[in-house]
This record gives C-alpha cells, structure tokens and sequence, in this order.
C-alpha cells in the first residue's frame, strides 16, 4: 500500500476522525472490520434463538410482548450491521453462506441450553448487559457506520436488560421454587456471559491492531472487568449469589477480582464442539432453506417493478 496514503489514514485515526465508506482506507482495516461487523450480525441473528425457545411458554401475555419485541429487535440488529458490512464492499449473502456452512464464528454465548423461563431474565440482565459494556465502547469506534449502528443498538438493548432484570426481580421476591429457579440460571450462565468478552488480553492476537486502529477502545479485559463490577452488586441486590468463590472486592482498586475463567471450555464453544452449536446451526440452514420462497418472490416482485419502470 502506499505509505503516503497510509500515514495520512495513521493521522486521521490518531486526529479521532471518522473513517467513511469512501474514504480510502488498508485492506487489512477494511478486513479487521468485515470480520468483526460480520460476526456482530451472525451473534445477532443466532441469538434469537435461544430466547425464540421460550416466546411460546412465557408465563403471561406481558412476559411474551416484551420477549417478542426482543427477538424481533435482535432480528434488526442482525440485519443494521449486515447493512454496515455491505459498506464496506461485502455481499451480505456471501456473510449468510459463512455462517451456514460453518465458517464464520457468532458469540459463544448463543450455544448455551435455555432450560427455564428464569434463563429468560439472566440472558435480557447477563448477556445484553455484557452487550451493552461492549457496544457503548464500540459507539466511539473509528469507522462511522459502525460507530453510529452501535447508538441506535445501545438504545434498544437498554430495553432489552431492563425486561430482563425486571424478570429477575419478580423471581428473587417469588417463591423459594422461583428463586431457586433464577439462582441455578445465573449459575449456569455467569461465567458464559465473562466469555463473552473474549480471550484474556494475553491471548487475544487481534487486539493490538483493533485498538491502534480505534475500532476497539477498550481492551477484552477491561471490559470484562468494566462488566463485573457494574453486575456483582446487581446480583447483591436481589440475594443471588455468583457461582465464583473467588469473586471478592478489592477497597484499593475497586475492582470485584474473579477467579480464573475455564479457557477450555471457551475454546471448546469457540471451536463448534458447545452444548447447541450443532442445534442452532441446524436450525439456521432449515430456517434458510424454508425462506427461500420468500427471496424468490421478493426477487420476482423486484423484476416486475423494474420491468414496469423501464416500459
Ligand atoms: N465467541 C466466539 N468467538 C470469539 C469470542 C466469543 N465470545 N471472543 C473472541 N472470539 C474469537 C474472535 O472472533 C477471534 O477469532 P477470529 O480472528 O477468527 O475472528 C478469536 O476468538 C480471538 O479473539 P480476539 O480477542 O483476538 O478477537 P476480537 O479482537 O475480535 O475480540 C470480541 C472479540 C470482543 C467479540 C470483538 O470481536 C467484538 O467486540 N465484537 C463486536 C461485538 C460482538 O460481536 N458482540 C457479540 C455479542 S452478541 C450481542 O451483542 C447480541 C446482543 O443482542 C446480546
């Protein structure tokens, strides 16, 4: 590439501007942002299945509106970062056919069994909360179309952690049965959701480039951290315990310390061999293939309309 250019973008980035879909910028920036946009979306799309499991069991009409609109919400959000991609010069069917055959990767969170309604509450607290530690950092990443879906998503996922701790509250103040319930869920899903955040900074190979770059502006354990320590006193709040007896506050630092995350397991889920890897990846290829009538009349409804614009 030429180093003209590239210094001229190096200064740009250190000035905090704005990176634009026309604006030149390395193909190695270009590539950084298409694989992370991309598996964003992926996370997005597959992550309406594990909450979709319960639209139909929800315990109330109430329940089932608010979870409806969730997954209804986590479909656009799938949908506004394809759009990101595609500014980046990327055919967002050649994103879908990664994630269907198994190529691309989509947050390990989303392999996990959602085994009572209680899961319903942890996900909207845990798993969007973690979203939300993330994605208000990436709000200030350096290309603009990013940046700016990450407002708009931080919005609704607000909403989306809110329902969920409501549902945990109403639990931890139900019945010992509905309390037990919400325990054995954050049980089960504490220490998927710290995964979340990605390996230790230590092992994390595309870090350094992200965060000289500003795509990333806060390293995978700093926001992990940023997360327990917002989450333990939530957690406090409603007498749940976190299933880490390490767990404990340091006055100095302020930081709630963790014991140390099960990479194995990380890696295990990572690499396709999680509890419902196989399950939602099977649910994604019969979703497609049953939704192909719909692209061909969408397709054949596109044509007429050109045909009769170009009479
Ligand atoms: N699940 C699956 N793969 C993961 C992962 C996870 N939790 N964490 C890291 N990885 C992968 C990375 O993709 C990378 O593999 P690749 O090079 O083949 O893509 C490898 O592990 C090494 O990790 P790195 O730390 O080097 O990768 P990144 O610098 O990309 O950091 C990340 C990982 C923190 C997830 C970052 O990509 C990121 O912030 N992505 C954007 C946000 C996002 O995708 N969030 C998904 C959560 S789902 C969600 O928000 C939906 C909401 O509705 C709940």
């Amino acid at each position: 590439e030429d180093p003209a250019l590239l210094a001229a973008f190096e200064a740009r980035i250190a000035a905090g501007e704005s990176i634009e879909p026309k604006d030149w910028m390395p193909e190695r920036y270009r590539k950084q942002l298409t694989r992370m946009m991309s598996q964003h979306a992926h996370s997005e799309i597959v992550g309406m299945l594990p909450e979709g499991n319960w639209i139909t069991r929800a315990p109330s009409l109430r329940r089932k509106l608010s979870l409806i609109a969730k997954v209804q919400d986590e479909a656009g959000h799938g949908l506004y970062i394809y759009c990101g991609t595609e500014t980046l010069g990327v055919d967002r069917h050649e994103l879908v056919e990664q994630l269907l055959d198994g190529r691309a990767k989509y947050s390990s969170i989303f392999n996990y069994p959602t085994l009572a309604w209680a899961d319903m509450g942890v996900i909207g607290w845990l798993v969007d909360g973690a979203a939300i530690v993330n994605q208000t950092v990436l709000a200030k990443a350096s290309y603009g179309p990013y940046a700016r879906a990450m407002v708009r998503i931080c919005k609704e996922e607000n909403f989306h952690k809110r329902q969920g701790y409501e549902i945990c509250t109403v639990l931890a103040n139900g019945t010992p049965a509905q309390k037990a319930m919400l325990q054995d869920s954050v049980n089960r899903f504490w220490w998927p959701a710290l995964m979340m955040f990605g390996p230790s900074d230590t092992n994390s190979p595309n870090s350094a480039e992200l965060l000289r770059w500003r795509v990333k502006r806060k390293t995978n354990d700093e926001l992990r951290q940023r997360f327990v320590n917002l989450t333990v006193p939530q957690a406090i709040a409603l007498g749940l315990t976190i299933p880490d007896p390490d767990l404990h506050f340091n006055e100095a630092t302020g930081d709630w310390e963790f014991g140390e995350i099960d990479w194995s397991e990380f890696y295990e889920v990572v690499k396709g061999n999680g509890p419902c890897n196989q399950e939602r990846m099977e649910t994604r290829r019969a979703a497609h293939e049953n939704g192909e009538w719909v692209r061909a009349a969408a397709t054949a409804h596109a044509e007429k309309q050109r045909a009769r614009r170009d009479t």
